[in-house]
């Protein structure tokens, strides 16, 4: 499956595979295309683990100074987060162009700024002259497919049994969010999709057969993000969220206020107290703004 997947992907490929993956004896099974880039799954040869590679190909219609001012804007950026959120140093050598950066393991028991090892991919390699980054492949299915998976049950007992999942479920993804803002990172496109549910029981054959929504939940897709400890910034993140999910997830938008307590109010997020709560009122007016504007149209 992943060789059929791979030879089409590469034979069907709206870009040609940036060196050295255009010589690569790795299969390529591509995940997702969206405007800006391709996702594949593959395998990191240096250690042999699974990888997810984005590819941001050139852009034929943008001027080529641009187009590449932009692509590495973009790489260096997601990868600057990913780095500093997972307590790793990328070692020299990236600044060459067309040179594979290579990236400092991390010490034993060494943390990242705010704990978030563990909660976003680690970088593996980039080459932003080349337009492309690895990251380590996070096992399980986005947060979006998760809750589409779950189906309400028949009885009563399994409705509520669904309703508390959910909102567990909701509640760690406020928690992330709230590590991520203390870590002085806005992500800048919080969505059910640039989430990831990485089941607890990594030896779930295939977690995309449950309907459990047991999970860490892992953020990914940073390339909109910028560092900012502003709560006006923060506000402007929670609201892209709770936007994003109330039209992803209509039926289960009543639900998202348990992602704010948690943020403000759970142990585990580093928003908790005074500052959590700062944010929340400043939330209250980014959707103000949010409806007015949408009134004027
Ligand atoms: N590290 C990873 N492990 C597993 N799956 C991943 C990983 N990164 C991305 N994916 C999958 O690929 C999809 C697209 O990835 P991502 O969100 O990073 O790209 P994108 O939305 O196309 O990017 P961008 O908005 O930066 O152009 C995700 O929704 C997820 O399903
Ligand atoms: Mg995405």
């Amino acid at each position: 499956m992943a060789d059929a997947a791979s030879s089409s992907a590469r034979v069907n490929a709206l870009h040609k595979f940036p060196p050295p993956f255009d010589t690569s004896d790795e299969s390529f099974e591509l995940i997702a295309q969206g405007a800006e880039s391709l996702l594949y799954r593959t395998t990191f040869s240096t250690t042999g683990q699974p990888a997810a590679l984005k590819v941001r190909p050139e852009k034929k219609w943008r001027h080529p100074i641009l187009d590449k001012r932009l692509t590495r804007a973009r790489i260096l950026a997601e990868a600057r987060v990913l780095v500093k959120l997972s307590g790793e140093g990328i070692a020299a050598g990236g600044s060459t162009p067309g040179k594979r950066a290579k990236v400092k393991q991390p010490k034993e028991g060494e943390k990242g700024v705010a704990g978030l090892r563990g909660f976003v991919p680690a970088v593996l390699a980039l080459d932003w002259e080349r337009g492309w980054m690895m990251t380590e492949w996070v096992y399980g299915r986005t947060v979006k497919q998760a809750i589409h998976d779950t189906q309400a049950g028949r009885r009563a007992v399994e409705r509520e049994q669904r309703l508390q999942d959910l909102k567990e479920l909701l509640r760690r993804i406020g928690e992330v969010v709230g590590k991520l803002h203390a870590s002085g990172v806005i992500h800048g496109d919080l969505t059910t999709s640039n989430m990831m549910l990485r089941p607890y029981d990594a030896t779930t054959p295939d977690p995309t057969s449950t309907d459990s929504l047991d999970g860490d939940v892992v953020l990914i897709d940073f390339g909109l993000s910028t560092q900012s400890v502003s709560d006006e910034d923060r506000a402007v993140d929670l609201y892209v969220l709770e936007r994003a999910f109330g039209s992803t997830h209509p039926r289960e938008e009543d639900l998202f206020p348990e992602v704010l307590t948690a943020y403000a109010e759970n142990e585990g997020s580093g928003m908790n107290g005074k500052v959590g709560k700062l944010v929340l009122r400043k939330l209250e007016d980014v959707r103000m703004r949010g409806r007015k504007k949408s009134m004027v149209g």
